[in-house]
């Protein structure tokens, strides 16, 4: 038995006929950062849904600090220590920024004062303390995906989960959040993190996970799973396709 902080043991979810995660196992080490990669609609997202619990998986258990927390609810895993960003936008726009970190932070402090406290730290650390006091739905994109990761360190997680993060961002806004995934990673902080930006996924990951039709095709350095042939085709194959 390993004593890795996060545990996947063949999960699955099927959706109707559709297999979207198929068997899919591995472990994230405390301290690690970990990327996800796979063409699109490969299951990736879906794979986080089951480890955070908005998904009930249909097969597999997640453990997570060596308990078992498959059958339990996306708050009381959050409780635990696992945080996460959604592909799809969760920032709540018409509230102000610090609010929408608020919101995050309740989950340990429960006082207003403390959470506020904790959630202008949490602007500190992800450069958007001089944004703390405007309306969420102004921010530029890349403020706003800074946004969302500090909701995601407002619960105090022991691991991250971020998808797709730099997406639609332009080179210098993903330099920046990169950065602050470094700086975090570099603190102590634990990552998984989906990430469709090769030059960003070989820069920092040490260790690389390929999902493909919903299963692990291939798992190890940046440098070997990027050279591997399998992995080669199911990108260049998808973009055939498409
Ligand atoms: N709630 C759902 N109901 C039915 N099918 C879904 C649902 N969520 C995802 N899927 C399907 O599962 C597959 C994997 O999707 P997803 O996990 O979003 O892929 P990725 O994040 O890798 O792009 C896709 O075929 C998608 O259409
Ligand atoms: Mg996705």
């Amino acid at each position: 038995m390993s004593g890795a902080l996060l545990q996947v043991r063949g999960v699955a979810k099927r959706f109707g006929g559709l297999v979207a995660v198929n068997d899919v196992s591995f472990d994230v080490a405390r301290g690690e950062l970990v990327s996800i990669i796979g063409p699109n609609g490969a299951g990736k997202t879906t794979l986080f849904n089951l480890l955070t619990g908005q998904l009930a998986p249909s097969a597999g258990q997640v453990l997570f600090d060596v308990q078992d927390i498959s059958a339990l609810s996306p708050n009381r895993r959050a409780q635990l220590g696992l945080g996460r960003t959604f592909q799809i936008s969760q920032t709540l726009t018409s509230l102000s920024v610090v609010e929408n970190v608020m919101v995050g932070a309740f989950l340990h402090h429960r006082g207003l004062k403390d959470a506020a406290r904790r959630a202008e730290e949490v602007l500190h650390l992800v450069g958007l303390a001089d944004r703390a006091d405007v309306r969420a739905g102004i921010l530029t994109l890349s403020e706003r995906r800074r946004l969302e990761v500090a909701r995601a360190l407002a619960l105090d997680p022991q691991i991250v989960l971020l998808d797709e993060v730099m997406a639609g961002l332009n080179p210098n806004e993903v330099q920046e959040v990169v950065s602050l995934v470094e700086r975090l990673h570099a603190e102590g902080h634990t990552f998984l993190v989906i990430e469709h930006n090769l030059k960003v996924v070989r820069r920092f990951s040490e260790r690389v996970i390929v999902i493909e039709r919903g299963a692990k095709l291939a798992e190890g350095t940046a440098e070997d799973v990027l050279a591997d042939p399998r992995v080669v085709e199911a990108y260049i194959g998808r973009k055939r396709a498409t």
